[in-house]
Order: structure tokens, then C-alpha cells, then sequence
């Protein structure tokens, strides 16, 4: 029997070899990541050898499935870079195994890698760039401007900077730090409630005429700014927050994207780890750690909060999955154009992510799963009030 979802039609028997290969590989790497990172490097060579990375290596592009973004053609599933030069504004990830999970990622079909000047700023730019220097040609990388970022010191100053000679320096530093000639798709990263977004467009279109930009497209904006942006010059891709916790999208901005063809990238798909099993109403936050000044992850919405993770854990169950495939097949499930960005610092939760794409619902299964979605109130507002205050800003008018 075959089961027909979005743009993939895949054989049960198929779906099940596959995950069984995944649950295989990925209890593997589980291991190797509990040893010092020395002894884990060591054995991921090792394994290299003995067979594990071996079947990966196999696996062609298209067994993770591929996706358009408008005229941009992608892996089902990218991968988010943010946290791999610090964790969440606190610890900071050892870079070598970082480098090393994001060249395992595109041997296992991700050619979609997501980052921005403002992470780091900058460093996150750089170990993107180092990591993906043998294939750069094969993957499309994304970056984002807008933030107000010093492009010398990159120290940050207040608010946000999009005129249009500051995009043009800010883009020629991300070129240097990527390594690269060329970012495949460039986003705004916020509005810039001083610029109109036709000098934005302006200011992007001569570094296409440049062949610096290949493709454009908007974080966290109005709806008519979506509107006008792409009537200036299309958009590829609006890359909003977007999750199994967070509707939102759902009212107006997917509804827009489907009307004018734009693509959509789905940012915390994992709602910052909530909707992964791995946090419950017990975690404590981190100082620095934003979560620990987010209402959605404070103690007493966290605990109501729990009925959404009960129900991913048991569609875990029921799919032979692990808890944080289901939100990332769910959020693959709703249009064929959506490509979500899970990040992590984890060799082994990476795999479990590119793994989502052998995870299928049935349309029956999709009612259920929704009706179930549906009944649940999730509490809390996604961002701080000094965070969200930056999204959903329409540009001004020009002139
Ligand atoms: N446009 C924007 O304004 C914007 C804003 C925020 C983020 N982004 C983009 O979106 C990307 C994704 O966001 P994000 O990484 O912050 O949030 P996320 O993808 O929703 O969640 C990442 C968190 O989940 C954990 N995780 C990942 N896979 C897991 C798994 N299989 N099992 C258990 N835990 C898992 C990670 O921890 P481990 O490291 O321990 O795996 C990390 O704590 C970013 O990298 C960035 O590129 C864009």
C-alpha cells in the first residue's frame, strides 16, 4: 500500500526499512555522544568504517525528499545553525563537533542550512561557512540582515538598520565569513519600521544584478509588507515562527504564501526543545537562557503546557518515531512548501530530525492528529514583549 502526503509518495515496507535503518544509526550515535568529545571523534571515524556512516553515505539527496521554496528548489528538512556558537545565549558548543554534525547533516540529504549575521554576530556565519567549504556548490545557505550590527566590531547597537547602503556592507561580510560568492536566499531578519520595504527590495535586487543574492525573502513581517515586498521583487520565502505550540501562521501569513506562491520556513519548529520530550514541568531555566523570561516556558504554563507534549508522545508511540519527529512531520505535513529549520548541537538529535522525513501521516491520521491539536490551548505568549514588538511591523510607505 502507499501512502500519499504532501508531495511524497512513498511503500509502507519502504517506510519502515528506512526507520528501522534510522533507529539503528541513530542509537549508535546516541552512544558515541555520551562519551568526551576526544573518544567521540574517535569513534565516529571508527564508524566510518565499520558500517554505520557507511549505509548513510548511501542515502542519495532525494531519500530525504526535496521541496520548492517558490523557484528554490531544497531538502524536505534544513537544519538551524543559530545555536551552534552558543546554546540558547549560555554555553557554548564545542565547534569541531559542531563542523562535524553539520557535514553529517548533508551527507544524509540536508542541503538547506539557516543563519544569520546577528548570530554571533557573525560567528555562527563563520562556522557555517567552514563546515560546508567541500560542498558549498551543492547546498543552498541563507543568511539575514536588518539588525542595527556594527559591520567592522560587530557589536551590536540599538534596534534595527536595513537602509539600504548598510544591507549592501552587511552583505559583503556575510559573503567573506560564509566563504562564499553567493547566499542563496537572503532574508530580512525584522522590518525596519524607518526604511520601506521597496528600498529594501531595491537594495537586495542590485545584488542579485550583482549575483551576490540569489533569492529573497522576509522574517517576521506585516502582511502588507509581505504584499508589497513581493510586488517589488519576489519573495521566495517568509521565514516565520511556526510549530505544533504556535498557530499563529495559520490565520493570515500561510493563507498569503499559498496565494502569491511564496515558500515557508517554519523557525522553532521544536519550540525551542518544549516540544521534544526532553523538557517538563519540572526544568528550570538557565540564567541568560531566554527561555527563563518567555511566559510559554514559565512553571505555571509549563505544567498546562504538558497536555501538548502527552499527545506528541503518544503519535510517538503510534508512528514508531521518537517525540520531536512528530511535531517536525507535522509541520511538513500541512503544505508541501514548507521546509522546517530544526537546530541542535546533538549528532544524534540531528539524525532523529532528518529522520521526521520518513514519518508520514494518513489524511485520516492528519484529522485525528489535528482535531487532537485543536483541543489543546497552549499557554503562554511565544516571545517576551521586547522580542515580539519587532514582528508583524509593516514597513512605511514610500515617499
Ligand atoms: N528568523 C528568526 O527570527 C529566527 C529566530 C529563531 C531561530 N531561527 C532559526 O530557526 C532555527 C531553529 O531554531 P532553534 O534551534 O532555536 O529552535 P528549535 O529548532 O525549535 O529547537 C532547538 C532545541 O531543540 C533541541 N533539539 C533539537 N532536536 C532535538 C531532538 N531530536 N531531540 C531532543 N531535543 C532536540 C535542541 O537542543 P540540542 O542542541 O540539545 O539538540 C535545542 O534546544 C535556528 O537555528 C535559526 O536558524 C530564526
Amino acid at each position: 500500500m502507499s501512502i500519499k502526503n504532501g508531495n511524497d509518495v512513498r511503500d509502507d515496507q519502504t517506510i519502515t526499512m528506512d526507520r528501522r535503518k534510522f533507529i539503528v544509526a541513530g542509537a549508535s550515535v546516541a552512544a558515541t555522544s555520551m562519551l568526551s568529545f576526544a573518544t567521540a571523534a574517535q569513534a565516529s571515524s571508527e564508524q566510518s568504517s565499520s558500517g554505520v556512516a557507511g549505509s548513510k553515505k548511501s542515502q542519495s539527496t532525494s531519500d530525504i525528499g526535496k521541496r520548492k521554496l517558490g523557484s528554490l528548489e531544497v531538502s524536505s528538512i534544513g537544519i538551524g545553525v543559530q545555536n551552534m556558537h552558543r546554546k540558547f545565549d549560555t554555553t557554548v558548543p564545542y565547534r569541531p563537533q559542531m563542523i562535524k554534525i553539520l557535514r553529517e547533516a548533508y551527507e544524509r540529504g540536508v542541503t538547506f542550512f539557516d543563519t544569520a549575521e546577528a548570530y554571533g554576530p557573525f560567528e555562527n556565519e563563520r562556522i557555517l561557512g567552514e563546515a560546508i567549504s567541500p560542498f558549498r556548490d551543492k547546498i543552498k545557505i541563507t543568511s539575514k540582515f536588518g539588525w542595527n550590527i556594527d559591520p567592522k566590531t560587530g557589536k551590536r547597537g540599538p534596534g534595527l538598520n536595513s537602509r539600504p547602503e548598510h544591507i549592501k556592507i552587511a552583505v559583503e561580510g556575510s559573503l567573506k565569513r560564509l566563504g562564499t560568492d553567493h547566499i542563496d536566499l537572503l532574508y530580512q531578519h525584522r522590518v525596519d519600521p524607518q526604511v520601506p520595504i521597496e528600498d529594501v527590495a531595491g537594495a537586495v535586487k542590485d545584488l542579485m544584478d550583482q549575483g551576490k543574492v540569489l533569492h529573497w525573502g522576509l522574517s517576521e513581517p506585516g502582511i502588507q509588507t509581505i504584499r508589497r515586498a513581493h510586488a517589488e521583487l519576489p519573495l521566495t520565502a517568509i521565514q516565520n515562527e511556526y510549530s505544533m505550540a504556535t498557530r499563529d501562521q495559520e490565520k493570515a501569513v500561510i493563507p498569503l504564501c499559498e496565494e502569491l506562491g511564496i515558500g515557508f520556513v517554519p523557525w522553532w519548529p521544536l519550540n525551542c526543545q518544549l516540544l521534544t520530550g526532553c523538557i517538563d514541568a519540572e526544568t528550570n531555566f538557565a540564567p541568560g537562557d531566554f527561555r527563563s523570561s518567555t511566559p510559554r516556558f514559565s512553571p505555571e504554563n509549563l505544567a498546562h503546557n504538558m497536555q501538548l507534549i502527552e499527545l506528541i508522545k503518544r503519535w510517538a508511540d503510534r508512528k514508531n518515531a521518537v517525540p520531536a519527529q512528530i511535531p517536525l512531520a507535522w509541520l511538513m505535513a500541512q503544505r508541501p512548501w514548507i521546509v522546517p529549520i530544526p537546530g541542535t548541537t546533538v549528532m544524534a538529535h540531528m539524525i532523529e530530525n532528518v529522520g521526521a522525513t520518513d514519518v508520514k501521516f494518513t489524511p485520516n491520521e492528519l484529522t485525528e492528529l489535528n482535531a487532537e491539536l485543536n483541543a489543546i490551548e497552549i499557554r503562554g505568549q511565544r516571545l517576551p514583549d521586547g522580542v515580539l514588538a519587532f514582528s508583524g511591523v509593516e514597513a512605511p510607505l514610500k515617499g
